[in-house]
């Protein structure tokens, strides 16, 4: 199964590359950039929507599935886009938005005019001499409301994005059969595979029960068909083919993920979770950092109780960043000139060497940093304009929400692609659609290329060695030092070899005692820095060093560590 061996490298096409110079990134951009891409060494390519769309939530917003938006090209475009991936081993996933469309869809655009429309029953609707709906809440929506009024049937409408984004009843099997005739398409045309955008909350509980929490993730991701139809559309569109599915799976949690991708259940292939998202956030706000920063024995015991799950069946994903979050190394590592490189490189480190597909996002493998913007006008994310009203509305601060949006903003990591030294980063010759992080003279793909000690170069190494040992993908991972608060240390193993990696995620010299007895003479494999102290069984580890060792041969725990961390497993021996 290729996409378990994959290295998945998602594309933001609106901020890659502009071919036009209408400051808009676009397919022949990333086109001419097919190349770069190749040399990265990733194997997957994943596009965030390219399909015709007002752009309300850019491109999540869809209004024609079956043509490429205005602003990013022409179908030709795409067809040549794809050939150039497949002619250099690289794959292509699609991003499927089929829990809502545009209001701007056809469907929809019939579906308001009447309750006659044959499209009315493509959404969810609400009559109004049923009284005031029951509350649903909005993820965009500036008055935190799901249902809007539409005038000529006199209904309210669902949205659980913003108004603009109405969802589909896939109640109504006709929308089930359309969402599949879009996949064939695709299909047909020769891509490899979807990430399906908040593919969990399609299915809905129509006799709309009050629901008294505002924990939107208890009916979101809950509805009592979910499984029904991600079945029926593994029937339909995905059985007996090569086709992966990637699952945004806000809102499950780690008990419920078999369910869509364990193998006998034939539904998903794989899914990424938001439980690493939600760590260093406080609770009580919206996106506020914790001032304490991230707990890392919780982020070991969270990343450790994941790989569990998939011991048995299924498979996992793993990624510390997206288009939907800040960028990784300002929010895991630090992007502190002093830490950003060494940071980035163990963050990476982190991300190929875990039993999981790991997603990176474009311009981890250059160490992007977050834009903090300080002005609410510089922000262009239906996210956070939309927040701000609402936080407005109410009275709320939003002083201190505009200090919190500078971590935690989806906008952080969509500033443009930083290529050269020249005007906007080698982005456009025009005027970018969003600014462009002023620190592109420091931080650029151009500079990247020509230092060896850089984080590309860095990246480019360890993706080969993944690529090259399938222990890397497949090896049994097995934690050490569970309750350690700076260092991550674990083991891959498989078929008589093993990986040692060692990541120290803190600011903080770390001198750390290894939890079994290496070779006195052992050198790192790869080290994201120039120095390697090791003494008596101590390693003396710079901040954010990360080390792997191997391959190695397996090794037991020393009696004496096993017993001081009675949550060491023996090591057992797994074969593919
Ligand atoms: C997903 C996308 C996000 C989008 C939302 C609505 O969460 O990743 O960018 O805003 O769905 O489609
Ligand atoms: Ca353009």
């Amino acid at each position: 199964m290729w996409w378990k061996e994959s290295i998945i490298y998602q594309i933001y096409p609106r901020s890659f590359k502009d071919s036009n110079g209408d400051g808009i990134g676009d397919l022949a951009g990333i086109i001419s950039k097919l190349d770069y891409l190749e040399s990265l060494g990733i194997d997957t390519v994943w596009l965030n929507p390219i399909f015709g769309s007002p752009n309300d939530d850019n491109g999540y917003d869809i209004s024609n599935y079956y043509d490429i938006m205005t602003e990013y090209g022409t179908m030709k475009e795409f067809d040549m886009l794809l050939q150039g991936l497949h002619q250099r081993n690289i794959k292509l996933l699609l991003d499927l938005v089929v829990n809502h469309t545009s209001d701007e869809h056809p469907w929809f655009q019939g579906a308001r005019q009447s309750r006659e429309n044959p499209y009315y029953n493509y959404y969810h609707w609400w009559p109004a001499e049923k009284g005031k709906p029951p509350f649903r809440y909005s993820h965009f929506d500036p008055s935190g409301q799901a249902w809007t009024y539409n005038k000529a049937t006199d209904s309210y409408y669902l949205h659980y994005f913003s108004a603009k984004m109405p969802d589909l009843n896939w109640e109504n099997p006709q929308v089930r059969k359309e969402v599949y005739d879009i996949m064939r398409f695709w299909i047909n045309k020769g891509v490899d595979g979807f990430r399906l955008d908040a593919i969990c909350y399609i299915s809905k509980d129509t006799s709309w029960p009050e629901i008294e929490t505002h924990d939107w993730g208890a009916y979101y991701a809950h509805g009592p068909h979910l499984h029904d139809y991600l079945q029926e559309m593994n029937r339909e569109v995905l059985e007996n083919t090569n086709i992966t599915t990637l699952a945004e799976a806000a809102g499950i949690t780690i008990n419920e993920a078999l369910h869509f991708v364990e193998e006998n259940r034939k539904e998903l292939h794989m899914l990424y979770h938001f439980e690493g998202m939600h760590l260093g956030y406080l609770k009580d706000a919206y996106k506020r950092p914790d001032p304490k920063g991230i707990d890392l024995v919780e982020l070991k015991r969270l990343y450790t109780s994941w790989d569990k799950i998939y011991e048995t069946g299924g498979w996992g994903t793993i990624y510390l960043t997206n288009h939907d979050q800040p960028r990784m190394v300002s929010r895991w590592g630090s992007d502190i000139e002093t830490y950003r490189e060494v940071s980035a490189k163990m963050l990476i480190t982190f991300l190929l060497t875990m039993r999981a597909t790991p997603i990176f996002y474009n311009g981890d493998e250059i160490g992007m940093t977050n834009i903090r913007f300080e002005s609410i006008d510089d922000y262009k994310d239906i996210d956070t304009i939309n927040m701000y009203k609402y936080l407005q509305s109410k009275g709320e601060d939003t002083a201190r929400f505009l200090l919190d949006q500078q971590m935690a903003a989806r906008d952080n990591s969509r500033t443009p692609f930083q290529w050269d030294t020249s005007t906007n980063a080698g982005f456009t010759e025009g005027k970018p659609w969003i600014k462009v992080n002023e620190n592109y003279t420091l931080i650029n793909e151009a500079a990247q290329e020509k230092d060896d000690r850089s984080i590309l170069q860095f990246f480019k190494q360890v993706v080969l060695l993944r690529k090259h040992q399938p222990v890397l993908v497949y090896g049994r991972y097995q934690l050490y030092d569970a309750a350690h608060p700076q260092v991550y240390t674990y083991t891959r193993t498989l078929n008589g070899t093993m990986f040692l990696i060692v990541l120290n995620f803190s600011k903080e010299t770390v001198v750390y005692k290894l939890p079994f007895l290496v070779d006195a003479d052992i050198e790192p494999l790869v080290n994201n820095m120039l120095t390697f102290e090791l003494e008596g069984g101590n390693l003396n580890l710079a901040p954010y060093q990360a080390l792997i060792f191997g391959p190695l041969p397996p090794v037991m725990p020393t009696a004496a560590a096993a017993e001081e961390k009675a949550e060491v497993l023996p090591l057992e021996e797994e074969t593919i």
